[in-house]
């Protein structure tokens, strides 16, 4: 057992106060191996911008629980030594059982989320009740959903949304202690967040996705005033990533993300936390295929991943600084 204040983490807390108060969001961006953390402490370094590691149970498993928490700790250590110590937390993304969660905290997380969206709203309150309990006497805080959102979320697939319902958010909050809340009001996972049939096209014939439903987020505001409320979903796939992808071999159709104006809106609400994974795969598969097209004797793998790295570390600066607004705030 190691508690994440000795690795120099800190829960989200503080974090989501002041960016209510302050009308921005912290980014979650979400890191599997090291060339996306040191792209990530790299960035928000620079921008001075508070940050939240997230890691998926797939990508925990992946990467190792043990090496996991001794990179959380290296994070925070190579900030300091870029000559700058911004607040880090460790967060469980989609956390779907008490014991995955019990045994992050166990492991130096600051921060978990208890996803039971899949299950019935009283199911959804006895699981996540029960990871708060245990979270709380750790100091961790606990992300909750209420609704789904369509795409993929760690292998399970929803064909459509299913909006939160604002009525349900109040007596959610409070029978279970949760520290923020996850809703669906129209972002989904993945790359392929809408079908081009589901789109507009703008003057330049590129797809325009419906807009995301502030009228909900309002209502939800309104039921639970200041609380903070966190976006999953939150890539806005830059075309320029798809056409670089496509041009150099790769084989994307149709990607279409959340336009960054939109996130720019929310951020600027309650809501306190942006999720954002594929965008960072898309920037690091960009980088990776131009290097392997255009220098195909290459094989050292420093060779093609800094240049993913370095792409990422411009990506993030650019939601810090123009999407979440989140600069500054360190
Ligand atoms: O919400 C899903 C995240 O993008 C994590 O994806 O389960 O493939 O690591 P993953
Ligand atoms: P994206 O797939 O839009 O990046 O969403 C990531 C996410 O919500 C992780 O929980
Ligand atoms: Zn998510």
């Amino acid at each position: 057992m190691v508690s994440y204040k000795e690795l120099g983490l800190v829960n989200s807390r503080e974090l989501f106060k002041k960016a209510i108060d302050g009308k921005y969001a912290v980014p979650a961006f979400n890191f599997n191996n090291m060339e996306q953390m040191q792209a990530i402490i790299q960035a928000c370094v620079e921008t001075r911008s508070p940050v939240i590691l997230q890691v998926s149970s797939g990508a925990r498993k992946y990467a190792n629980q043990t090496i996991l928490r001794y990179m959380a700790q290296g994070a925070c250590e190579y900030a300091k030594e870029l000559g700058y110590s911004i607040p880090i937390v460790l967060h469980l993304d989609h956390g779907d059982t008490f014991e995955l969660c019990k045994s992050c905290i166990d492991y130096g997380f600051s921060s978990v989320m208890i996803d039971g969206s899949s299950h019935s709203y009283e199911d959804n309150i006895a699981l996540t009740s029960k990871v708060v309990e245990y979270a709380h006497a750790h100091d961790v805080t606990v992300e909750g959903e209420l609704g789904v959102l369509a795409g993929i979320e760690d292998e399970v697939s929803h064909e459509t949304h299913s909006y939160t319902r604002p009525e349900e958010v109040e007596d959610f909050v409070s029978k279970t202690g949760v520290d923020s809340l996850a809703i669906s009001i129209g972002t989904s996972h993945g790359a392929y967040k809408f079908k081009p049939e589901q789109c507009t096209r703008d003057k330049d014939g590129r797809l325009v996705p419906p807009p995301l439903r502030f009228d909900i987020l309002k209502e939800i505001e309104k039921r639970i005033p200041g609380f903070p409320i966190v976006l999953h979903g939150s890539s806005s796939v830059p075309q320029h990533y798809v056409d670089e992808i496509n041009k150099y071999g790769g084989k994307l159709e149709a990607a279409v993300g959340i336009p960054e104006e939109q996130l720019r809106k929310a951020a600027e609400s309650a809501v306190c936390k942006i999720n954002i994974d594929s965008d960072g795969r898309l920037a690091m598969t960009a980088a990776i295929r131009k290097v392997f097209a255009e220098k195909p004797s290459e094989f050292d793998p420093r060779k093609y991943l800094g240049p993913a790295r370095d792409e990422l570390k411009k990506l993030y600066m650019h939601k810090v600084n123009n999407v979440l607004g989140s600069a500054g705030k360190a």
